[in-house]
């Protein structure tokens, strides 16, 4: 069934900079839908001086916020999360038209799981734990606090513009920090949207937020000297260049990096809730998502079988616009990033030993759209196994044991997602212990709950989101000691 397109949500462009709404003195980025490859807006970048004032603000504001009560911070982060619900399917129509995902799933997905996560750490900012304060010298009382840094540095992908903005914000302000947001150059409009709620309930200075490219906005923002702490989501190159510029100011850095996470089927698993598992884990969001479903290690037994039915699972996949209520796959997020998946299947098709099963190829007409795609026979050291495609591109990859499925599962640069399938609950918490990933699912994948931390291990980084370990990344540990 289609839907009507409807009426195209305004669109704000201008920036939030000590209180007020600035629009970008640099250059001025264009903003695509992916689903029809049209221009919808232009967002001009920070300036020198623009991400100087930003922060000038932040850092003004910090004092004041740091020793707000954790009820008052409270207070807003629950405002702030009862203004997203009001406004829920404005939201959500900017994000689908900006990022080409399926209007409902980010409107029955992930809209609530945002405006969880603002409520979860409302109520966490009142609820931190600690040692209990005690005499460990003689007729001296230590205790420990935990305090916020100082002013954060946010940096945002593009995948889930609206929700790293929430993983960030939410934690960082909860615990007292300040905070300058820079959402991703391609995806600013939600963060832009957000920045106009977030200037009526949030004193001037606590959030402000800069839109530009990584190197000439992102990169001046991670080397202020006044910032204490940075955090971002993306590539592990990026990465690397954060921590290059830590090293110099020793800041504290909170880094999620991505990853392509391994999922273990083994011969006695529900083959068709692992078929129905993968179709939908590793094409959501067109698998552009640090935990999807990607790199499958499936068991001799049960290997042929797989493949056919999980091909012709994806193959029925629907890949459509935003406004297609029926539509399961959108486009990929860019031309550049399309040619980036094609290039990895054309390799993979070269190769001679593997088969494409599914999909393949690039959609034709107007889009950024690429076929679901299966790579069944890959082997342990193909480039499709080893590096994160970021695309509806699943690869199957044959094991004929336990021992080798965790060997090859753990021999990866990357820690953060896994997820292993079978209806052994004794053997699948044997193998999840051995499992060098931030996260292991047992028979899903791709679950999150604002309760519970999201991070990696190895390549992937080392920050954790949600739960209260992100409260914990995002304050100090101090001593506190009197002489009684
Ligand atoms: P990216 O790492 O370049 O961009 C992420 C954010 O970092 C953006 O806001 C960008 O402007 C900023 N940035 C880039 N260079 C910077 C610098 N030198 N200093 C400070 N900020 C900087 O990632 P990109 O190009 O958007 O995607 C490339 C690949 O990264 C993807 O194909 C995927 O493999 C991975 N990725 C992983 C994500 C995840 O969720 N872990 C999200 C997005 C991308």
């Amino acid at each position: 069934m289609n839907q009507k397109a409807p009426k195209p949500p305004l669109l704000h462009t201008e920036m939030l900079i000590d209180g007020e709404f600035v629009a970008g003195e640099g250059q001025v980025e264009e903003i695509l839908n992916p689903a029809t490859g049209q221009t919808i807006a232009g967002v001009g970048e920070a300036s020198p001086e623009q991400i100087e004032r930003a922060v000038a603000a932040a850092h003004e504001a910090f004092d004041p916020w740091s020793e707000a009560t954790p009820a008052a911070r409270a207070g807003m982060l629950l405002a702030l999360a009862d203004a997203i619900e009001a406004n829920a399917e404005e939201f959500a129509r900017i994000e689908s038209m900006n990022c080409g995902k399926p209007y409902v799933r980010a409107l029955e997905d992930e809209i609530p799981a945002i405006v969880d996560c603002y409520r979860f750490f409302a109520g966490a900012a009142r609820c931190m734990h600690g040692a209990a304060a005690n005499e460990y010298l003689p007729d001296h009382t230590s205790m420990i606090r935990r305090d916020p840094v100082g002013v954060v540095a946010s940096i945002a992908p593009w995948n889930y513009p609206l929700m790293m903005a929430a993983w960030k914000l939410a934690p960082a302000l909860a615990a007292g920090n300040t905070v300058v947001i820079k959402p991703s150059e391609q995806t600013p409009l939600t963060t832009l949207r957000l920045a106009r709620i977030m200037a009526e309930i949030f004193p001037r200075g606590v959030v402000n937020v800069v839109c530009g490219r990584g190197e000439s906005v992102g990169q001046p923002l991670v080397e202020h000297p006044r910032v204490r702490m940075v955090s971002m989501t993306g590539d592990v190159a990026t990465g690397h260049k954060i921590l290059q510029a830590a090293a110099r100011t020793l800041m504290r850095t909170h880094l999620e990096l991505g990853g392509k996470a391994p999922v273990i089927v083994f011969d006695d698993a529900d083959l068709a809730e692992v078929v129905e598992g993968i179709k939908v884990f590793g094409y959501y969001n067109a698998g552009q998502d640090c935990t999807a479903a990607c790199r499958v290690y499936a068991s001799d037994k049960v290997y042929e079988r797989f493949v056919a039915d999980l091909s012709g699972a994806v193959a029925a996949i629907r890949v459509g616009g935003q406004d297609d209520a029926e539509t399961e796959c959108g486009p990929l997020i860019t031309e550049r990033q399309r040619s980036r998946v094609a290039s990895f299947v054309e390799r993979a098709a070269s190769a001679g030993h593997m088969q494409i099963t599914a999909g393949g190829k690039v959609r034709s007409g107007a889009g950024f759209f690429y076929q679901p795609t299966v790579i069944a026979g890959a082997l342990q050291d193909d480039e499709i196994v080893r590096r994160e495609v970021f695309g509806p591109v699943v690869s199957v990859t044959r094991v004929s044991d336990t021992e080798q499925a965790i060997a090859w599962a753990n021999d990866s640069d990357y820690g953060l997602a896994s997820s292993v399938w079978t209806k052994d609950i004794g053997k699948a918490l044997r193998v999840a212990k051995k499992l060098q990933y931030g996260c292991t699912w047992i028979n899903t994948h791709f679950m999150l709950a604002n309760e519970m931390p999201h991070g990696g291990m190895k390549s992937s980084g080392y920050g954790k989101d949600m739960s209260m370990y992100a409260l914990e990344d995002y304050t100090a540990v101090r001593h506190v000691m009197a002489k009684l």
